[in-house]
Parts: C-alpha cells; structure tokens; sequence
C-alpha cells in the first residue's frame, strides 16, 4: 500500500525468496489512494481463491486505512505472517499453527547456535504486537525467565545488564550500548533504523556490545534473513495443511 521504500525493498525480498523457493507470488502494489473498500475485497478475493495459500499486508499502510480491520480480514489459515487474533491468540497458550516470523527467526538462531534458553534471564526490549510480545512469550514457552522493557521502564541499562539473552525490538538507534551487555551475553538485535546519512542501524551499538557478547547478530544481515525465511517456512505449511483438506 502506497510508496514506503523500506516496504518496497521487504516485498521485493519475499518476491526473491518465494521464486527461489519455488512459491508462486502474486504482488498487488496499490496506492496510497486506495479506499478501505477496495483492500478489503482484495483480501476477500484472496481468501476465496483456492490457488492461493498465504496472504500478507506489508505494514506500515497509509493513515487512512483501518490496520485491525485488515488483519481481522485476513483468512486465519491463509495469515502467514500470524498477525490475526486466532493465531495471536494461539501463541500465548503454545498451541499454534503458524509463529510471527520475526519471533520465530529468532528462536531458530538461538536454537541452531546450541544456546539453551531454559532458566536463563531473557530480556526482550519493545512491546510491540508483532515482535516484542510474542517474542517474550516463545522465551517463556522455551523456559526462559523474560523481562519486557518498553518506554516507560524506570532502569533499561540495570535490567538489560541482567540478561543472558537480550533481544532488542524497539525502533531506537543504537539505543543498547556496549555498557549495558553483560559479559558472554546474546545479543540479537531486530531494529532497523536508517539514519539521517542514510546509514542502517539496530537498536544495539554493535561495536561496543560485539565486545562483551559471546554471540551477537549484524543489522543488516542478521535476523532480517531469517524473518523472510520463516514466512516461507509459514506459506509451505499453509499449502501442506491447504492440500490435506482438498
Ligand atoms: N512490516 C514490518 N514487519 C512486517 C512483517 O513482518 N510483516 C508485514 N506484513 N509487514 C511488516
């Protein structure tokens, strides 16, 4: 929906995977112009048509369209990225179908670099919807201890010194400092921030912090992969469960 360039270059992302995955894509650029109406009777269209097995709304969409309403439209069964209440829903009792991509990239890099979660201290920085929540709750699910820091947290560098895993998803440039990383900690860091000079940052400082941490990932390069990975992992599962009840 409309022309955000940050949008442009994830969609074009997913497009590359799907094709080298050999996931058919279908891509509607629509403007910024475009009536609520109008998107809601796309995402109808969508969930209707049998040859489609996953649909996504890249966000942020323009101020005028109504977000929830477009989540809540979209065919829980067919929500790849797992915004829709049912699957939200689902995630919080550990019962899911499919895992927000982001959260999910996470755990499959900690998982796959041996690093156990149970009874370590987690820290998740940001409460948003789509990271900071269900991230807390695939930490807790894992039997880690989770804190969630968010804008009002009265001591950020005290409790984030207390992690032995810090995940930060909070949209502020570098707001995580080496000081603040607790020595062999690990550091995954979701922010994408583009500076003024157009330079693209996390929310980790990563020279300072890359010190301390006994593992820590890039920004760019880290867990952006791995979130477009898992939404191909999400739309395989889709078409399985699709083609199991045809
Ligand atoms: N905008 C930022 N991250 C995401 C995501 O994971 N999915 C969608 N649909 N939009 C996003």
């Amino acid at each position: 929906m409309g022309d955000d360039p940050a949008s442009r270059i994830y969609v074009n992302n997913k497009k590359k995977a799907c094709e080298y995955c050999g996931i058919r894509s279908f891509e509607y650029a629509m403007p910024a112009e475009t009536t609520q109406e109008e998107l809601m009777a796309l995402i109808e269209k969508l969930n209707n048509d049998d040859s489609v097995d996953g649909i996504l709304c890249q966000l942020p969409i323009p101020k005028h369209l109504d977000e929830k309403a477009v989540i809540n439209a979209i065919r829980p069964d067919k929500d790849v990225d797992a915004f829709h209440p049912a699957n939200v829903g689902k995630i919080m009792i550990g019962d899911y179908d499919f895992l927000p991509c982001t959260p999910a990239g996470v755990m499959e890099l900690i998982k796959e670099s041996g690093i156990d979660i149970t009874g370590k201290e987690c820290v998740v920085i940001g409460r948003s919807n789509i990271v900071g929540k269900p991230m807390a709750m695939l930490l807790l699910h894992a039997h880690g201890t989770v804190t969630i820091c968010h804008s009002r947290t009265k001591d950020l560098a005290e409790t984030v010194r207390r992690a032995d895993i810090v995940v930060a998803a909070v949209g502020v440039p570098e707001l995580i400092t080496g000081d603040m990383i607790k020595e062999g900690a690990v550091v995954i860091d979701v922010g994408m921030n583009r500076l003024a000079d157009k330079k693209l940052v996390g929310d980790v400082e990563f020279s300072g912090a890359s010190e301390k941490a006994s593992a820590i990932t890039p920004v760019p390069g880290g867990v952006g992969p791995m979130t477009i990975a898992m939404l191909m992992k999400n739309t395989v599962k889709a078409a399985l469960v699709h083609s199991e009840n045809k």
